[in-house]
């Protein structure tokens, strides 16, 4: 059987994310019996609940609407534990070691645990300290980390946490998570590259003509202001999530899916990476900051005006950029990245565009292979074929293939994959430190080069951004290529 055995320690237990995605995603891995009678959760915050009292918050965020599923839920709850805990206080991490092995005992875990960190990031280095200090990693069984975004919010601060990290935990031990290596079709992309011969033999500069990625979404800065006035588009979504998927569509075929080779390709591919200097950045890269606009008749405020932003905020609500890359492979191919919040709607897509040209019918068109990786999920791909009639009329065909959303329903959502994935030790969907600090490398020319800058472009509310993210492709005879 796959059970894991584990006592599960939930730093943030109390939190949005816990509830939203995390509970869930334990009770989908319980359904399939990873976890089943040998685990426990402890979940510790600040607040002072019951045991009885998070097991209903437990119960209520997997409960969803079918009823057959209540009982299963009671069970799964009954797994759990609360602790009322202060990250800096050390006689609590003393109280917590006792929880976690008095459960460790009645479970029968053997001695596996694994700490999650999905509360404040300011806590990340202190717990980390404290686990070490108060010497509660066990002597038998596995000890791993699974940390939450973000990883620091430039290279230092990203390198001061991973120090803190690793001074208590190996590298092995580390599960830095970026939950878009979870979506099944960002895992898409490479069984789509690398199954293929048909595609493998034409990804490259020769064939194409640009690399394109979509993070849109339609919401705005939600709750979350208070966080978001800290990061900002480029570090909350460029640093990680964009940034994965471009290795994915620019790095090297892995020899094999382990963690090794994957991390190895992957790493590569951002070494690769054309490092621009601050005026080049500032050239190649846009911010902008949504504004008030009516939507569907009802008044959508501006980010300046939303809760908890200054009124004179520059903080990046959207991002456009040309990423170019040296490696030999992809040479002179522009990589268009561009995410924001308050876009027309949520939509994450990659579009990889073939070269047209001459053929024996006259000039063909470029051909577009579109990735769908949320909501919808599948992929579109264009031949030029012969319109039907008389003489030889060369014509775009387009192949559509989208996944059935009840297959979609049924699959395991992103946390599920990627928390099960860490329960077995595997680290191939993880990131390693060498690609966080590559990538903020990245992106901290991007953020130096826009805090030299005392304005920022605009857009209203439901667009898909300023007009200068469009010029920015136009100026060289590209264009966004943007699908329902
Ligand atoms: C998170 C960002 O990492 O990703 C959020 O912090 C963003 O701002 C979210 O909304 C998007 O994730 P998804 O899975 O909804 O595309």
């Amino acid at each position: 059987s796959n059970e894991v055995n584990a006592v599960i320690i939930m730093f943030g237990g109390s939190g949005d994310l816990a509830h939203r995605k995390l509970y869930p995603a334990l009770f989908g891995l319980y359904r399939k019996g990873v976890l089943k009678d040998h685990f426990a959760v402890i979940g510790t915050a600040r607040r002072p609940w019951s045991d009885d009292y998070y097991r209903g918050v437990v119960r209520d965020s997997v409960a969803g609407s079918e009823e057959e599923h209540e009982a299963e839920a009671e069970a799964f709850a009954s797994h759990f534990y609360y602790q009322s805990h202060d990250v800096t206080d050390s006689s609590h991490y003393v109280t917590l070691k006792q929880l976690a092995q008095k459960l460790d005992d009645q479970y029968a875990v053997g001695g596996n645990r694994m700490y999650y960190m999905a509360m404040a990031p300011q806590f990340f280095a202190t717990i980390a300290t404290h686990l070490k200090s108060e010497a509660l990693l066990t002597k038998t069984g596995f000890n791993r980390l699974i940390i939450e975004k973000p990883f620091g919010h430039d290279y230092p601060s990203a390198k001061e946490l991973n120090d803190a990290l690793t001074g208590t935990f190996a590298e092995e031990q580390i599960y830095r998570i970026d939950h878009y290596l979870g979506k099944e079709m960002a895992q898409a992309i490479l069984a789509l590259r690398f199954g293929n011969p048909l595609l493998k033999t034409v990804w490259n500069k020769d064939y194409i003509k640009d690399i394109q990625i979509t993070l849109a979404e339609a919401v705005g800065v939600e709750e979350r202001a208070g966080y978001y006035e800290t990061a900002g588009a480029l570090r909350d979504m460029v640093q990680n999530h964009v940034m994965q998927l471009l290795a994915y569509l620019t790095m090297d075929e892995p020899t094999a899916m382990t963690s090794e080779a994957v991390h190895e390709v992957k790493s590569r591919a951002f070494d690769q990476l054309h490092r621009y200097t601050e005026e080049e950045a500032a050239a190649n890269f846009i911010r902008a900051q949504y504004t008030a606009a009516a939507i569907d008749g009802q008044a959508i405020k501006g980010y300046r005006e939303e809760d908890g932003v200054a009124s004179a905020s520059l903080t990046d609500t959207f991002v456009a950029g040309r990423i170019m890359t040296d490696a030999p492979a992809f040479a002179g191919v522009p990589i268009f990245i561009r995410t924001g919040k308050r876009l027309t709607r949520k939509s994450t897509q990659v579009t990889v565009t073939f070269k047209g040209g001459k053929t024996p019918f006259g000039e063909g068109q470029d051909a577009h292979l579109t990735i769908y990786i949320e909501p919808s999920q599948g992929y579109t791909l264009e031949l030029n074929g012969k319109q039907l009639g008389e003489g030889n009329i060369l014509t775009p065909n387009r192949l559509d293939f989208r996944h059935d959303p009840a297959a979609i329903a049924a699959a395991p959502e992103a946390y599920e994959r990627l928390i099960g994935e860490a329960l077995a030790g595997d680290q191939t969907n993880f990131n390693h430190w060498r690609e966080l600090a590559q990538t903020w490398h990245y992106v901290d020319v991007i953020t130096a080069a826009w805090q030299k800058q005392t304005g920022i472009e605009t857009y209203p509310a439901g667009t898909m951004g300023p007009q200068a993210a469009f010029d920015l492709l136009a100026k060289d005879g590209h264009q966004w290529y943007w699908q329902p």
